[in-house]
């Protein structure tokens, strides 16, 4: 027997004999049908890489049906009788849904990493009626980087394409007969597998009890939609898969006058779809409505495409403490839950032994070997009863509540007379609020009185549990509160609630996103200073882009996984990986003592100072998850399974060392730590006036993890002289060093190549080595090529992040605010090495735009239990700017001024940033704006808007040297080019490409980037500093120039002559048409990058939720080579920032040193949905910068360190809601820093319950 599936038109199959069991889609298609299109990264649900399109037979309305889903969550056998699409199934130029893939890179700045939108795109132009209209959209808002207006007009566009409907085989207008499997046989199919574990497709529910009669006591799951294991990673022992994705009476659903049933195995958008249909049609359903608003943030829209009712309130039942959205929903609206359960008498009397409970009693029962048929809906008179539910989480969507309420109270008038109180996310047995619901009863819920009653009965009874990495107790306790108020305010009648308070009754709405660009263009120089596409962005928009993974499986190839201490400060006696080596499939195991040269992956030639960081720890421990070693096998599943069977002992100690992983820790319990470099810092010129004006301050910012779409990755190839390494370096001079050092081979042994990364941040300047090294190894040992891609748990956990640093400041100003003496003291977060101080960086970037006569700044570092951290996405800046700044806001506080009057009161008084300042105040209308806010702040006591602008002045410096390598081929006049910069999403190439046509003068299409390598750029300096892009440029130029010089006879002989003419001229008269040039730091001067940015935002204080309303951002880009690319930088710098100040929270285990927040599931960078809703972005106008590349200047960095303005625009918002709570005079709000998230903006609000008021 075998599952049957297409992919992209062609038959596949899959049998036990070739394809185990929990071989996933994107596992099939990656490794079995070969197409790389399809990415992976979490493995989990929550990134997107992995998207692809099904099309198949619904059980039910037996319609043929499209969805997009996680090809990493569903199981390949789960796909029998399916038609699956991939990106590549969609590449035909002929076809229509090439226009989509044309026009969204036309459209959007690519400045991503992977691109893996296809499976969404693709199912607009199938034209599923579901796909249309809003939900499409928000389908593609979840992976668009911007969805702006420009974007959402093509989104229109898009759908009108989809009447169009083109055939992904022939290329031809589809009939809609395509597929050969639509119609194939429905029976139930079983598979056994050679190690014994069964895998069965069935079609009744009788043929689940069948299975279970059979199975003993063998572990099983029920597949729904397979998407559970994206929250909880499942037990590797499950013997059993009984796929019920097509049991028709788990897929029905009935609606009579009083109830609705709908089926266990209805997904959660087709449930969205069949509760809208319903509560269209039938008033007493209204409240479904609610519902479907709810759903519509669990998870994402694939997710929801194949994930189940009953498989979620299964992983409630499973894990009572899983905050489910649905589980709450049903119990607050009295559904009632239909379980049956086997007999071994007779089949057909299982429908007999059914029971119906509510969903509060169905988690604490015993689900072994039944199955949730339906769940039962009531109808519920709206004239009467009031229904509303809450989910709060850390962003906008794609992330799991903090806390989430369900509400419905039964009213005469306004008495209640009966009231169910729900709360998810307090603890895991917590769900109703039955004190509160009991007083309630009787009460007339409106009145002030009542309310605070309530209130007070609902703290007393709430007593959350503290499990990290959860949110704070005290948060959860009283936002389950206010949103208790919030409900209120929504159904009290309008002349119970003062006007003032009325907005606490709305979530926030967030419209659609647009965005602005103005930028100048020079079109004498064009294709320079051109707006154009990424050159990449086709070709990452059809899956065609390679990444190191996407390298075809080669002969005798292996996987390798990391086998990591978790003892820290252990010291290691033995390594044993026997049990490891005993699992089929597993290779080898590789330690330390394996090492045939030095064991450290920072090579001492990188940077003067370097210490040894172990590729492998040797001895004692220093951080959890430490590498010890690295296991390798056939299939990256079996190394990561093996990886975990190797045991280390230690040696035994009486010595209790604690475990300090944080800099927090370390500055409390360590102090001595802290080291000084009294070298980098600033010493002050004295001091100004004596004033009585002062304050001091403690400012704490937080780590931040790079989150690239490609983890860490290399793929290394023994070869007869040596080794060729692919690597996802953004320094390849470093990486070879460091591999010949460790191999103990010359450096012209080892081949580095690199097409392009999936994302760099900085995390793969020097980190990446560690990998390569490793992975190198184990290829050279065993002379067989190694891949090792590392898992997302993996490379959180082990490669180290932004510092993290806490500033203490005291502070002397006078009544404008201008500073007369400032003394600072802030200390970095090493993690465990020195290897990449960045306090030199942060003591200069303190001093941003303002006059420092009288600024001390003294910097410091601290070595850490954790990870070494490592440069990040403008490191050093992005804290240097964001302290100095935080105490000009903290001066405006205790002035009560507008704290950008303090800013401005601090330049010195030549400044040009005076005048940028002027010109942007008027462009934002930011005075005007700020009075309104004002304003409008007063009148609303739980929505409060800020404001805030922030100045920046980035000095720029350029180090090291880059060739770039320009040939022209004679047979058509085409060049290539090839430079020492490495692109990483940043649209290094398409600069590079507008750089060398327009220098050589030839069209942009004449020209191609070719992959980085050491053989043609040797010796070259790290891509990162914001510098890449320029040099690369610069070196090029250069290049051409050479050409340029050789040709310059031949054309002044053949005037008119056209391009290809006269490099067949050149030829010849043999001219050399190759040119190399290597760009020296001396080439570049240093500059300075001006920039302001300005946000307004919305805070709901009854949640901590916000909405970045609008964004201004100017930026002196000077002469902008691609304006395109540079808006793209600037937007997605900010953002990134954006994540470091509001959501990205990395929690450790203070005992362990653990990192608990390790996965897609619970860390959370920003989404679709969390930026700027109005983005704006204006380069400097006729700036040029006679120093720079082409008298650009560069944009990689420089925005995120802008991004501190949300903070600061929090402040303004929470300033007015501390004067409302009567703690605005308590002081300056001291304790926000990095990351400032939901949970920090609701308790900085010092909201208690007392002032929940309807009157
Ligand atoms: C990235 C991501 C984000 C998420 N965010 C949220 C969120 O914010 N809020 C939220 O509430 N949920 C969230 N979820 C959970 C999601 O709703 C569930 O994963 C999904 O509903 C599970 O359904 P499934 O059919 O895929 O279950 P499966 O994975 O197929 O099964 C899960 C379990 O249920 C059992 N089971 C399945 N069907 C039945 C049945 N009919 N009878 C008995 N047992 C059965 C299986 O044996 C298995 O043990 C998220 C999930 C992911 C992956
Ligand atoms: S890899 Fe599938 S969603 Fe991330």
């Amino acid at each position: 027997m075998e599952a049957l599936f297409t992919i992209n038109g062609k038959q596949y199959i899959a049998k036990p004999s070739t394809i185990p069991i929990e071989t996933t889609l994107n596992d099939f298609i990656r490794k079995h049908a070969k197409l790389t299109g399809n990415k992976f990264m979490c493995l989990e649900g929550g990134c997107g890489a992995c998207i692809v399109m099904l099309k198949g037979v619904h059980p039910v309305t037996k319609q043929n049906t499209s969805w997009a889903v996680n090809s990493c969550l569903q199981n390949i056998y789960s796909c029998h009788g399916l038609d699956i699409i991939t990106v590549e199934g969609i590449e035909s130029k002929k076809m229509a849904c090439i226009k989509i893939q044309k026009r969204l890179a036309d459209f959007m700045e690519l400045n991503v990493d992977f691109v893996s939108w296809d499976g969404h795109e693709y199912v607009f132009i199938d034209g599923s009626e579901k796909w249309k209209s809003d939900n499409g959209r928000n389908a593609f808002k979840s992976l668009a980087i911007d969805a702006d207006k420009k974007l959402l007009d093509a989104c229109k566009d898009i759908e009108d394409l989809s009447d169009i409907k083109m055939c992904p085989k022939s290329g031809n207008i589809c009939s809609g007969k395509c597929s050969s499997l639509l119609n194939i046989e429905k029976n139930p199919m079983s598979f056994t597998f050679d190690d014994e574990r069964e895998f069965h497709k069935v079609y009744t529910i009788n043929e689940i009890f069948k299975i279970f009669e059979t199975i003993g006591e063998k572990p099983y799951i029920l597949i729904g939609g397979n998407t559970a294991h994206g929250v909880y990673r499942r037990s590797t022992d499950l013997k059993v898969f009984v796929d019920i994705s097509s049991v028709e009476e788990l897929k029905t659903y009935k609606v009579t006058e009083n109830s609705l049933e709908v089926g266990g195995a209805v997904t959660l958008t087709e449930a969205m779809e069949i509760f809208t249909k319903v509560a269209n049609e039938n008033k007493n359903f209204q409240y479904l409505h609610e519902i479907v608003k709810h759903f519509d943030l669990i998870a994402n829209v694939p997710v929801r495409n194949n994930g189940t009712l009953a498989g979620n309130l299964m992983i409630k039942n499973a894990h009572n403490e899983f905050p489910s959205d649905i589980f709450i929903c049903f119990e607050a609206i009295g559904a009632v839950i239909s379980i049956q359960s086997s007999t071994k008498s007779s089949w057909s009397s299982y429908f007999n032994k059914g029971i119906e409970i509510s969903p509060k009693d169905f988690i604490f029962t015993d689900m072994n070997k039944k199955v949730l048929t339906k769940i039962t809906l009531p109808a519920i008179d709206p004239v009467i009863f009031f229904y509303r539910s809450y989910k709060i989480m850390p962003r906008a969507q794609n992330a799991h509540a903090y806390v989430n309420a369900a509400f419905l109270v039964q009213l005469n008038d306004s008495k209640v007379i009966s009231a169910k109180i729900c709360f998810g996310g307090i603890d895991p047995k917590f769900v109703h609020a039955t004190n509160t619901e009991t007083f309630l009863i009787g009460e007339n819920l409106f009145e002030n009185s009542t309310l605070q009653r309530a209130l007070a009965i609902l703290n007393d009874e709430l007593k959350p549990d503290w499990v990290l990495p959860d949110a704070s107790p005290e948060y959860r306790k009283n936002l389950a509160l206010a949103l208790f108020y919030k409900f209120i305010l929504n159904i009290a009648p309008n002349e119970k609630v003062v006007a003032k308070f009325k907005s606490g009754g709305e979530i926030l709405k967030r419209d659609l996103s647009s965005g602005t660009q103005t930028f100048d263009t020079y079109k004498q120089n064009w294709p320079l200073t051109k707006n154009i596409s990424k050159i990449e962005a086709d070709v990452q928009c059809t899956g065609e882009a390679k990444y190191i993974n996407d390298h075809p499986p080669l002969p005798n190839e292996l996987h390798a996984a990391f086998v990591t201490a978790k003892n820290v400060h252990g010291e290691i006696l033995n390594i044993d990986a026997s049990k490891a080596l005993k699992m089929p499939g597993v290779v080898a195991f590789f330690s330390a003592k394996d090492i045939p040269g030095t064991n450290t992956f920072m090579p001492p030639k990188m940077m003067p100072g370097t210490e040894v960081e172990e590729i492998f720890a040797s001895k004692i421990i220093r951080f959890h998850h430490q590498p010890v070693g690295i296991i390798v096998a056939d299939t990256m599943e079996i190394a990561n399974q093996a990886a975990e069977f190797v045991q280390i002992s230690y040696k035994q100690t009486n010595e209790i060392k604690l475990i300090l992983p944080t800099l927090k820790d370390v500055i409390e319990n360590e102090p001595e730590r802290v080291e000084d470099f009294p070298q980098f810092s600033k010493m002050s010129e004295g001091k100004g006036i004596e004033t009585e004006l002062k304050i001091s301050g403690r400012f704490e910012l937080g780590l931040q993890y790079h989150y690239t779409m490609e983890t860490q990755s290399c793929l290394c190839i023994p070869i007869e002289d040596g080794i060729d390494v692919y690597s996802s370096t953004q320094w390849m001079d470093a990486t070879q060093m460091a591999i010949a050092d460790m191999l103990k081979l010359p450096n012209n042994a080892v081949n580095m190549n690199v097409r392009r990364l999936g994302g760099g941040y900085g995390a793969k300047i020097s980190r990446g080595n560690q990998v390569a090294c490793a992975s190198s190894l184990a290829a050279y040992l065993l002379n067989r090529p190694v891949r090792f891609v590392m898992k997302i748990e993996a490379n959180i956990s082990i490669i180290g992040k932004r510092y993290a640093c806490i500033n203490y400041y005291d502070v002397m100003f006078d009544q404008n605010g201008k500073i007369q003496e400032l003394n600072s003291a802030f200390t970095e977060d090493f993690g465990s090495s020195r290897n990449e101080p960045v306090h030199m960086g942060t003591a200069k970037f303190f001093l941003n735009c303002y006059d420092h006569k009288f600024f001390k700044v003294d910097a410091k570092a601290a070595v850490t239990d954790a990870p070494a951290n490592t440069w990040c996405r403008a490191p050093g800046t992005v804290e240097g700017i964001g302290m100095v700044e935080n105490i000009m806001d903290h001066i405006a506080y205790v002035l009560k001024k507008d704290p950008i009057d303090v800013r401005i009161a601090n330049l010195p008084s030549d400044s040009e940033m005076h005048k940028y300042l002027q010109d942007f105040l008027k462009s934002t209308d930011y005075r005007k704006r700020r009075k309104e806010i004002d304003s409008y702040n007063i009148n609303n006591r739980w929505i409060k808007r800020g404001i805030a602008i922030v100045p920046m002045k980035y000095p720029m410096e350029y180090f090291g040297t880059s060739h770039a390598l320009v040939s022209i081929y004679h047979g058509d006049g085409s060049v290539s080019v090839t430079v020492g910069g490495i692109e990483m999403g940043q649209g290094l190439n398409t600069k590079v490409a507008q750089t060398a046509a327009y220098a050589l003068g030839i069209p942009l299409e004449k020209v191609s980037v070719k992959p980085s390598n050491s053989l043609t750029a040797p010796n070259a300096i790290v891509t990162g500093g914001s510098q890449g892009s320029e040099i690369s440029c610069y070196g090029v130029k250069k290049a051409c120039e050479i050409l340029n010089d050789r040709l310059k006879p031949i054309r002044e002989k053949n005037k008119n002559t056209n391009w290809n003419e006269i490099i067949d001229k050149a030829i010849e008269e043999e001219v050399d048409l190759a040119a190399m040039y290597m760009y020296k730091s001396s080439d570049v001067k240093t500059y300075d990058i001006w920039g302001a940015s300005c946000c307004e935002l919305e805070v709901d204080i009854l949640t901590g939720n916000i909405l970045i309303k609008r964004v201004d951002i100017m930026e002196d880009v000077g002469e902008s080579i691609s304006p395109g690319i540079d808006v793209g930088q600037i937007e997605g710098g900010f953002v990134m920032g954006l994540g470091y100040w509001l959501t990205e929270n990395l929690i450790y285990d203070r005992i362990t040193g653990e990192l608990l927040t390790n996965r897609s599931w619970n860390y959370k960078p920003p989404g679709a949905k969390d930026i700027p809703i109005d983005f704006r972005i204006s380069f400097l106008s006729k700036s040029s910068n006679p120093f720079g590349v082409l008298r650009s200047k560069a944009t990689g960095e420089p925005s995120t360190a802008m991004a501190v303005v949300a903070l600061f625009a929090l402040h303004h918002a929470l300033d007015s809601a501390r004067k409302d709570a009567g703690t605005y005079e308590n002081g300056y709000q001291h304790n926000l820093g990095a990351p400032t998230t939901t949970e920090n903006i609701f308790l900085a609000a010092d909201t208690t319950y007392d002032q929940f008021l309807l009157k």
